[in-house]
């Protein structure tokens, strides 16, 4: 278990397990998950064999944007335990070898901050003002935004501010929520503060960090007005002022910098920019170790766009030599069982990209509930809680069908997530046969098919270890051949195709045989919507 062994830094080949720690488990009966819960998932965590968590924020925040909204980035939210419950966490994930990282939120706080509440106060000009970016507003009486920058979350990204003589004032900025207003990285506070945030933690013995809108947090000085295309969610954002500005560039070299007192600690930046040379600038040698590449998460189940989707990937690394990640979903998209097509279509889909992922070179981040086939629910409006569902005027129902909690044990909900029922977001009743322990009981469950599929990637250390030698896309079949002698086959056609001779190590669905007259002194053949891996 733990950090394979081989060259480079224990996060090269690393399986990061990422946990949505309000969805995770529950250990008080709240109905919201929190960080005892997730030390008491621990040994669940170990057997499945994974190598470090990213932990979504459980720092001190109103929960506008559950926890991206942060008040105090060196506390423990009360919702999800304590500084010593963190302790705990960490202290128990080491003794199993698995690291611990958390997410950074650089790019912005909750208007709950303390910072926030004095610039309010202070009034305009001052310097508590600048660390954010008010703005006076523009036509008569400044009713208008200083320009017309949208939020990702929709609507305005600019608020108007009521002055403290209660005049109408001031416009501040907030690429997300109104109550998630951006910091200015002009001002040399935010990075001293920053630093401290860093460090606090990093003294704590966490391993290091996820960097949240890590191609933020920059701004072009004069501000200049964004082209309003069709669809504004985090999508190309290659050409858009608001991201991916040049001084961003910097900020990333002064945090590389103070991970640098820490050799093992790792930085990973959520970095939604497609340009490869402008993406593989953020891994400079000085810059962030890893970046999130978001381009599987928006292939299509197709062998030709998923080819593309990798030979992408590799590319932008290759220009600074850096290491590949991969991931298949996260907090923010559908889940990938639904996006494939649902049912057990989209799951035996998600069960063969899985494979593909695990062959690939690189790191690799799994979310939770991925290695149970969790499908996104559709939730009742009412129980929606994404500020994206408001802030779109109900046009978006956002995140939230992502985010439901783990189902652990039982028939019914909580499944064994929490003790109440009222969890946080509802459970859908016929989770039954999707809970770990129901899973663990069937040898052929997708729990069961990740854990192998971990092991042999541990296990087989070229698995991971060995670059891409061969990529192709013929017919609907994906075949990617590595260094280490690995070839995964992926059926994304028509019909049952024939795998190359050798060793099956693992498939995503049981092989068709072949009928005994043949006398094939090949293995079966791999059915559609399938994956497999041959040696
Ligand atoms: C990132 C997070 C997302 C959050 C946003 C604002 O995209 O992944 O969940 O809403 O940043 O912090």
């Amino acid at each position: 278990m733990g950090a394979m062994t081989g060259p480079g830094p224990w996060w090269s080949r690393a399986v990061f397990y990422q946990v949505y720690p309000r969805s995770f488990r529950d250990s008080n009966g709240d109905g919201v998950g929190d960080l005892d819960g997730v030390t008491a998932g621990l040994d669940y965590l170990a057997d499945l064999g994974v190598d470090a968590l990213w932990l979504n924020p459980v720092t001190v925040s109103p929960m506008a944007d559950h926890g991206y909204d942060v008040a105090d980035p060196r506390d423990i939210d009360p919702l999800f335990g304590s500084l010593e419950a963190m302790d705990r966490l960490i202290a128990a994930a080491h003794e199993r070898g698995i690291r611990i990282t958390m997410d950074l939120v650089p790019n912005h706080t909750s208007s709950a901050h303390p910072w926030f509440g004095t610039a309010l106060a202070a009034g305009p000009g001052s310097q508590q003002r600048a660390r954010y970016h008010f703005r006076d507003g523009t036509g008569p009486d400044g009713l208008h935004p200083p320009n017309n920058w949208i939020s990702i979350f929709g609507g305005p990204a600019w608020t108007r501010i009521v002055e403290p003589d209660g005049t109408p004032g001031q416009w501040y900025l907030h690429l997300f929520d109104p109550e998630q207003p951006d910091l200015n990285w002009e001002n040399p506070e935010v990075f001293e503060d920053l630093e401290k945030t860093l460090r606090f933690w990093l003294d704590r013995g966490v391993d290091g960090f996820r960097i949240d809108v890590a191609h933020g947090m920059s701004k072009p000085p004069d501000l200049p007005d964004m082209q309003i295309a069709e669809n504004r969610l985090l999508a190309d954002m290659d050409s858009d002022p608001r991201f991916n500005h040049e001084g961003v560039h910097e900020i990333h070299r002064n945090i590389r910098a103070v991970l640098d007192d820490y050799p093992d600690a790792v930085a990973v930046g959520e970095v939604w920019v497609y340009d490869n040379a402008a993406f593989a600038a953020y891994l400079r040698p000085d810059e962030l170790h890893l970046g999130f590449n978001f381009r599987l998460v928006r292939a299509e189940f197709d062998a030709d766009e998923i080819r593309d989707a990798i030979e992408n990937s590799l590319a932008a690394v290759a220009l600074q030599n850096a290491t590949p990640t991969w991931t298949l979903s996260n907090h923010d998209v559908e889940r990938e069982v639904t996006r494939y097509g649902g049912g057990p279509l989209g799951l035996a889909r998600a069960r063969a990209m899985a494979l593909v992922m695990l062959a690939l070179p690189g790191v690799v981040f799994v979310y939770n509930g991925e290695e149970l086939g969790l499908p996104n629910v559709d939730l009742p409006d009412e129980v929606l809680q994404d500020p994206v569902w408001e802030r779109s005027l109900y046009t978006e129902r956002g995140r939230d069908g992502c985010r439901v909690p783990m189902p652990w044990s039982g028939d019914a909900p909580p499944f064994g997530f929490s003790t109440t029922a009222d969890t946080w977001l509802p459970m859908p009743a016929d989770w039954s046969s999707l809970t770990v322990e129901h899973e663990l009981a069937d040898p052929d469950s997708t729990l069961n098919f990740f854990r192998r599929a971990l092991a042999l990637r541990r296990e087989r250390t070229a698995v991971a270890v060995g670059p891409v030698t061969g990529l192709s896309a013929e017919g609907g079949v994906l075949t990617v051949h590595t260094g280490g002698g690995l070839t995964c086959v992926l059926n994304a056609g028509e019909r049952p195709v024939d795998l190359p001779a050798g060793e099956v190590l693992i498939t995503s669905a049981a092989l068709q045989e072949h009928s005994p007259s043949l006398r094939s002194p090949r293995p079966g053949r791999l059915p559609v919507d399938a994956a497999a891996w041959v040696v």
